[in-house]
């Protein structure tokens, strides 16, 4: 590797120059020539989003970087190719809207919604094989590369699963698409949002309250003269996102913008590094700082000062504001240790970057029983940690980043629903990590909610 690149290097960027940096977590597909077909073909078909949608990610993105907004970003840990069905992306799509409408009520901005959706199929893996009764096999590391199933012939990485994850991805963005701007995000039906079996417990009824009263508000101001069949009741905003993690696939999306010359990753709006391959002298940094969308890097215990200024330069060298979201994913015991040292060094460099919470991937536990698990109370935790950072240093925080779906899983322990480790085997469907149920998930926002009410209020003290 060049050791200048960092001085030299935007003149010699192209969506290939990846190949010659090092690479982690890059499946070794055993025939190059089917692997160079895939890309050949993917490299024709229809980008999944345009440069302008992502641009205006970003702009949304700035705007919660000042603390003008806030995002939620949910979904799947790893999406799969069992699971495409409309019902699954339906159910998901609408606990973000019913979460989303929770926040917006307390934090009083606009809530950016941002799925792992539409392309989270590839998976960075801790360790290179699973072992099961004395049978070790390469490990399963997401439906766009292998499959799950525990076989040696499942575990092969086979490229054509790059082609069956893009006609997937088109399947779920569509339907996400048709969902945000066909009628069924109206507002008017807030109601309709509450899923059956979440109706029924507390949060589903502290939401029909809600509901409720946003139905008195939307009523008072079609009375008033507004119309209440405007585009922002009528349609939302709903963007994709997925992990940057298998480079051969994420290239050969990489397109030109005619209008401004510009490279876009166009598998997704909104693209993320992973923990594993955040290294400032990777391939996957290298492969991101040349696409203008914006984009992720998840800061955990193992960051340093150092390498966050280093990917801030890399990534963002004209320090546009969106560019970078910073996503913390410290686990509940850390992040009120080590995110005030990393937080006040990039407030030190003057950057603008958005910070966000993960409580997900530093709270994952193992059962006796070998069943990965994460506690409702340690998510909870880890959130109202990353906010009072946020407090003590005067600012907002920008968001929060859960794993979650809208099925009546068994997956994390706590909640209302007081889930306990001998629930887990009811409904432990996730083919990666353990995901918040659709009741969790509501409740998670309602006492997310009560915590946003006091980071956002100097706000609400000065619009009144
Ligand atoms: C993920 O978001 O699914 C993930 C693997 O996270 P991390 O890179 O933070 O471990
Ligand atoms: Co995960």
């Amino acid at each position: 590797m060049d050791p200048d690149r960092f001085a030299t290097a935007p003149e010699r960027w192209t969506p290939a120059s990846w190949r010659s940096f090092p690479v982690r977590q890059m499946p070794r597909y055993p025939d190059d020539a089917a692997l160079e077909a895939v890309e050949a073909r993917l490299r024709k078909y229809p980008p999944l989003v345009f440069a302008g949608e992502a641009e205006r990610l970003r702009l949304q993105l700035a705007k919660a970087a000042q603390g003008e907004a806030f995002i939620l970003q949910g979904g799947n840990c790893a999406e799969s190719f069992a699971e495409f069905q409309a019902d699954n992306i339906r159910d998901t799509f609408r606990v973000l809207l019913q979460m989303a409408v929770v926040l917006t009520f307390a934090a009083r901005v606009p809530v950016v919604k941002i799925g792992r959706m539409a392309g989270q199929y590839a998976k960075p893996r801790s360790s290179d094989e699973e072992t099961r009764e004395g049978v070790t096999l390469p490990c399963y590391r997401g439906d766009i590369i292998n499959g799950p199933d525990f076989t040696e012939a499942a575990r092969i990485p086979d490229p054509a699963r790059m082609e069956t994850g893009y006609f997937h991805s088109v399947g779920v963005m569509n339907l996400l698409r048709a969902f945000a701007n066909g009628g069924y995000a109206n507002l008017n039906k807030v109601h309709k949002w509450n899923l059956g079996f979440v109706q029924r417990s507390p949060s589903g009824k502290r939401y029909a309250d809600l509901a409720n009263r946003i139905d008195e508000a939307l009523g008072f101001i079609s009375a008033c003269g507004f119309d209440a069949a405007a585009p922002q009741f009528n349609e939302t905003e709903f963007y994709t996102s997925h992990e940057a993690l298998l480079l051969p696939y994420e290239q050969a999306l990489t397109r030109v913008d005619s209008l401004t010359g510009k490279w876009y990753d166009c598998s997704a709006h909104f693209l993320w590094i992973g923990d594993r391959t955040r290294q400032p002298e990777g391939a996957h940094v290298e492969f991101l700082r040349g696409v203008s969308n914006p984009i992720g890097i998840k800061v955990g215990p193992t960051s340093t000062v150092e390498d966050l200024e280093k990917l801030l330069q890399i990534l963002n060298p004209k320090d546009e504001a969106g560019r970078i979201t910073l996503i913390s994913r410290m686990g509940r015991s850390k992040v009120r240790t080590h995110l005030p040292p990393l937080l006040a060094a990039v407030q030190k460099t003057g950057r603008t970057v958005t910070w966000i919470c993960d409580p997900m991937h530093g709270n994952t536990t193992t059962t006796a029983d070998k069943v990965k698990t994460r506690s409702f109370e340690a998510i909870l935790d880890e959130v109202i940690g990353f906010f009072s950072v946020f407090q003590e240093a005067g600012l907002r925080p920008g968001g929060v980043h859960l794993e979650m779906t809208g099925q009546d899983v068994t997956e994390c322990v706590g909640g209302a629903q007081c889930l306990t480790e001998a629930d887990l085997a009811g409904r432990y469907e996730t083919f990666c990590d353990p995901r918040l149920n659709a009741e969790q998930s509501l409740e998670m926002a309602f006492l997310l909610a009560n915590e946003l009410t006091g980071c956002f209020a100097p706000a609400l003290e000065q619009a009144g």
